[in-house]
């Protein structure tokens, strides 16, 4: 068997497509869906990510604000810019791109930031809403991950899913997502003392550790479903995710590749929280 693809691109030019469309009903009212994207710091990958979040939002017709400050900004100065934000009604969605200089603490920010406006879905509020089943904004990776399910028309009820992490952006709320959809959740990390007997018995696997062949072609069950989350370099630079993805999609029946899979989704979920974040207005 070889699996099929996948494809994040694709799903993503899709979704993309629908956020044009709803955001233009939008602006026929009068409210330009708005994010403002907060980089603290010059660290060079968080600076890729916030260029690529702000194009995508230009391409998508939602108006975008970028604010760079300097690694010394203070705490407080950036408490009282995203207090500003959160009154300021064209903006819908705040995103402080993460990590944040060590002087700095990431929690208080993100809590500082309206739960309305919460659209990395990573604000307590957020979370509870997620683990409760009450509406709130979704983490946008693992709520692309869901999409990317639900692209293939995947029935979760009574399946056994295991997710490899358990970081708050993506392990726990992928497995809280699944659990909404009723398939059995096992989350492994890394005091997990035998993951490969429980990658075996599962149907859907994600992993999202952050570490090549986290997950080879023995450690899956034939057929299963991979979502591979990981973004890594391999030994001749080039990117690779966290599964052995040559070995992995002779076994699977659905994979996601890296890059091109779960990737372009979360930017994708990041325009769609932020566009709900508006209509919800
Ligand atoms: N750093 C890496 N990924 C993310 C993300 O999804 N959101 C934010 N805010 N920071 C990040």
């Amino acid at each position: 068997m070889t699996a099929q693809r996948i494809d994040g691109n694709a799903l993503s030019q899709k979704l993309r497509a629908e956020v044009s469309s709803r955001t233009a009903a939008l602006k026929a009212k009068g409210i330009t869906p708005g994010l403002a994207v907060i980089l603290v710091g010059e660290n060079p990958a968080s600076q890729v990510y916030v260029r690529n979040k702000v194009k995508a939002c230009q391409d998508s017709g939602l108006h975008s604000l970028l604010e760079k400050y300097p690694e010394d900004l203070t705490e407080k100065a950036l408490l009282a810019r995203i207090e500003s934000l959160n009154q300021d009604p064209s903006i819908h969605g705040i995103l402080v791109q993460l990590p944040l200089p060590k002087h700095i603490d990431a929690q208080k920010v993100i809590e500082a930031i309206s739960p309305n406006k919460d659209v990395d879905g990573f604000h307590i509020a957020s979370a509870g809403a997620l683990m409760t089943g009450m509406p709130g904004f979704w983490p946008c990776t693992p709520y692309g991950c869901m999409k990317m399910l639900e692209s293939i028309a995947y029935d979760l009820k009574g399946k056994h899913a295991v997710v490899i992490g358990r970081s708050n952006i993506v392990g726990k709320p992928m497995a809280m997502m699944l659990l909404q959809k009723n398939a059995t959740v096992t989350i492994s990390h890394s005091a997990t003392t035998n993951l490969k007997a429980m990658t075996l018995q599962a149907d859907v696997i994600v992993a999202a550790v952050g570490k090549r062949n986290v997950l080879t072609a023995d450690m899956v069950k034939p057929g299963a479903v991979v979502l591979d989350v990981g973004m890594n370099r391999n030994d001749e630079g080039k990117l690779c995710g966290d599964v052995d993805f040559e070995g992995v999609e002779k076994v699977a029946s659905y994979i996601t590749p890296v890059p091109g899979g779960v990737g372009p989704m979360t930017i994708t979920m990041l325009l769609v929280n932020t566009l709900e974040a508006a209509e919800r207005i």
